[in-house]
């Protein structure tokens, strides 16, 4: 039987809490989410979506803060608003934006986590598996992964530090 791989972005300081709360709690809830942990919902960029499909996500699942909630006072409301014109997007592409879900899960709401689980695995796995042909989405010189290998991290930063040693050399030498 198929079993969608869903890919959760969720927000620490709420949805990701929510999780975390069912979990304690011992509510059962599907197996079928790869949970990412973010900062904040608005720190979802739409390319991340893109990427998760892409990979071979079934369906993407975005949990944030209530609105007015957010620790970041907007970040939500920016993320309703991309989630939005993605939706449009990932019609274009071929692919059915049922397959992405925002929802406003706090850290007091295990049940609600639970229940949006169930719902939504449900309902992917009446949508089907994403078939290969339906990905004709962003190549990899349009999206590099932060996790990518052979990413430096923090690399421009070094450049900085030689740029400070070139201008403490010439300072020394200033003085003599
Ligand atoms: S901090 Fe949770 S959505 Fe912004």
């Amino acid at each position: 039987m198929f079993e969608p791989r869903i890919v959760c972005f969720f927000c620490k300081w709420c949805t990701y809490a929510g999780a975390d709360l069912a979990g304690t709690s011992r509510k059962q809830y599907p197996p079928n989410g790869v949970v990412v942990r973010v900062n904040c919902s608005g720190r979802i960029d739409p390319q991340h979506v893109l990427w998760a499909f892409r990979e071979g996500a079934d369906a993407v699942l975005i949990g944030g803060c209530h609105p007015g909630d957010c620790h970041y006072q907007d970040g939500n409301y920016k993320t309703m608003r991309r989630i939005s014109l993605l939706k449009r997007m990932l019609e274009d592409f071929g692919i059915e934006p049922e397959r992405l879900r925002l929802e406003w899960i706090s850290a007091a709401e295990g049940d609600k986590l639970v229940r949006v689980m169930d719902e939504f695995v449900d309902g992917i796995k009446k949508l089907g598996p994403l078939t290969l042909d339906e990905r004709p989405l962003p190549k990899d010189r349009d999206f590099v992964s932060p996790h990518a290998s052979g990413a430096k991290p923090g690399g421009s930063k070094s450049k900085k530090s030689g740029a400070k040693k070139t201008t403490r050399k010439k300072s020394a030498k200033a003085k003599r």
